[in-house]
């Protein structure tokens, strides 16, 4: 089983960091291959917590080498602040990092454009993490981004930051009313990388495909989620990139018949930062005990995340477009203590009953969830590691979830560090 992807099957921090982190220990490669450092990974080892952004988390493994695709968006300053952390604490598969020569960097102008953008939508803004992600990818599509090989091209490097500047400056200053950002200046912050970054540029894509060709495992770790995708996710309240096992193929350079296995990792609930539609979002007290309980703030940004129940549909959807050959369920222990538990299994939208994720943005945005209500439990699950050990009612709530997801559901996770876990199958 060679080629393994890893998504999120709802809008994010669903645990993937966690799960990877499983994994991870049994694998020869982790890539990254969609997204910047707008994710956040938290994984406990040993006591000790790894918040990464931009880095893949199986990195924390020390027989792994941790790969950054083509499809991923680079923030020098970030990349290099988590390699000294990592090397700081003693993890040393960072220092054999590889990163594609055809990966986009994000500028400092990205991050600047990210944030007067949303200021300037108002009402309308998406809520992004403001790290320069989604200009970054505009400018990828645009033919005017700057990539990791250009920095070894002190001329070519020059002649496009010019480039993409010239239309952005007129904007930042006409539009935005903001001073204009000097080329010379970017490119020499940019050089100032250059040495450092030299020998880890690689051709990801070649050096991918050979170790696959020679039987060696190579797990991809999605970054976001399904439904953040900008194809598949609630548009335009999503990433401006593929986070979808698809992505994988793409952002990585590898083809569809590479991937044996794809991992889909879902919350016991639901939960969501930034604008957008969430049928099952709480407004209430429960909706603030799940936030309490699951210590549910962002890794990136700190900002408090929407929660609510777990939504059957948004999963199912993501089961039939990722085609997960398993899921992995994380924080079922932060459950624990309901004496009942919603799970959304239908909406109502506009006077209709919906089995599925409605086709239109409108009707989404109307649709009322349809409760089917489960036994709750009130032991502590968090010493659990096999199915057996897990309280009745926790078991009739996860076959639950496999039966509407139409998935198996092979791990199980039941606190927040690397060895609590229940696994009912191996996942490699
Ligand atoms: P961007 O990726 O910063 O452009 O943000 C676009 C949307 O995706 C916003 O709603 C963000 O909150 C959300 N988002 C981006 N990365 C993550 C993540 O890792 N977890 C959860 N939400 C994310």
């Amino acid at each position: 089983m060679p080629g393994i992807v890893i998504v999120g099957a709802q809008w994010g921090d669903e645990g993937k960091g966690k799960a990877t982190d499983q994994i991870a220990e049994r694998v020869d490669y982790t890539v990254r291959y969609s997204g910047g450092n707008n994710a956040g990974h938290t994984i406990v080892v040993d006591g000790q917590t790894y918040a990464l952004h931009l880095l893949p988390s199986g990195i924390l493994n020390p027989g792994c080498v941790p790969v950054i695709g083509n499809g991923v968006v680079v923030d020098l300053e970030v990349l290099f602040e988590e390699i000294d952390l990592l090397l700081a604490r003693g993890v040393s598969a960072a220092d054999h990092l590889l990163v594609s020569a055809n990966a986009h960097i994000i500028a400092p102008y990205h991050k600047v454009i990210d944030k007067v953008t949303e200021r300037f939508l108002g009402k309308r803004r998406i809520g992004t993490t403001g790290r320069g992600v989604g200009p970054a990818y505009s400018d990828k599509v645009n033919r005017l981004g700057i990539r990791v090989q250009d920095l070894l091209d002190e001329k070519i490097l020059r002649q496009k930051v010019e480039a993409s500047l010239e239309q952005k400056n007129h904007l930042l200053v006409k539009v935005y009313n903001r001073a204009a950002i000097r080329p010379d200046e970017v490119a020499e912050q940019l050089l100032q990388y250059t040495p450092r970054l030299r020998p880890l540029v690689a051709d990801t894509a070649r050096v991918l495909n050979d170790a696959l060709d020679e039987g060696k495992v190579v797990l991809f770790e999605g970054a976001q989620a399904h439904h953040l995708d900008v194809d598949h996710g609630t548009y335009p309240y999503v990433t401006s990139s593929n986070p979808i096992a698809a992505g994988a193929c793409t952002g990585a350079g590898v083809g569809p018949t590479r991937i044996d296995r794809t991992i889909g990792i879902m919350k016991a609930y639901t939960t969501r930062v930034g604008e957008g539609p969430f049928p099952t979002e709480l407004h209430d007290a429960a909706g603030e005990k799940l936030r309490q309980d699951g210590g549910e703030f962002g890794t990136t940004t700190g900002r408090p995340r929407r929660c609510g129940w777990f939504d059957a549909l948004v999963v199912e959807q993501a089961v039939r477009v990722n085609a997960f050959t398993d899921l992995f369920l994380t924080k079922l222990d932060v459950l624990t203590g309901w004496e009942e538990i919603p799970v959304c299994v239908g909406y109502e939208a506009e006077g209709r009953r919906l089995a599925h994720l409605p086709m239109t943005q409108t009707e989404f945005h109307h649709a009322e969830p349809v409760y089917e209500y489960l036994p709750g439990w009130s032991e502590d699950i968090s010493g659990a590691r096999s199915f057996d050990q897990l309280p009745q009612n926790t078991q009739r709530y996860v076959r639950r979830l496999e039966e509407l997801c139409a998935t198996r559901i092979s791990g199980i996770g039941v606190g927040p560090s690397r060895e609590q876990v229940v696994m009912l199958r191996d996942l490699r």
